[in-house]
């Protein structure tokens, strides 16, 4: 397996995803971000803004590449010549939904998933719950990269 996408809302990045994605890029020859820009769910952060924070916290690995998509993601991971989808898990709350979005993708697109265990480290750490630390004053400085610790200060100014 070469190519690899991983996919998610990113709304912000946060260093769990920054983690996922690292690690994919040790282990496969390219791997594609994909962005969703679920118009429907307000993000805080535009389609623009998460795709320029995830640029900024990976340029070290020249083998990631970004895109956005708004459609199904197994018609962009065909356009893409995509092998594999990689999703990180964290408890067992993550596993039910994912397993169902894996068994959809395996059914509309014939697409296989493999889940990655997140690192213990970020193991308690999601875009919906950084946000609401950052909403109510607290610091998450230690749980996202600094770009977009930044970019939420500016955004929750
Ligand atoms: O970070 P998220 O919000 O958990 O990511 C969810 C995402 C973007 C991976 C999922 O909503 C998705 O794949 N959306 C694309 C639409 C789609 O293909 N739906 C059918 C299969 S689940």
């Amino acid at each position: 397996m070469k190519i690899a996408v991983c996919p998610g809302s990113f709304d912000p990045p946060t260093n769990g995803h920054i983690d996922i994605i690292g690690r994919c890029a040790q282990r496969f020859e390219s791997v594609i971000v994909a962005v969703v820009s679920n118009p429907g769910k307000s993000p805080l952060f535009s389609l623009d803004e998460r795709l320029s924070l995830l640029r900024d916290s990976l340029s070290e690995h020249d083998n990631v590449d970004f895109v956005s998509f708004s459609g199904l993601l197994v018609e962009i991971a065909a356009e893409r010549d995509v092998d594999i989808v990689i999703k990180g898990l964290r408890a067992g709350a993550d596993f039910d939904y994912e397993l169902q979005m894996a068994q959809m993708n395996a059914h509309v697109g014939s697409m296989e998933t493999l889940f990655m265990p997140t690192s213990p480290r970020w193991g308690f750490v999601s875009s919906s719950l950084v946000k609401e630390v950052a909403r109510l004053g607290g610091s998450v400085v230690d749980l996202v990269p600094l770009a977009v610790a930044s970019a939420l200060e500016e955004k929750l100014a």
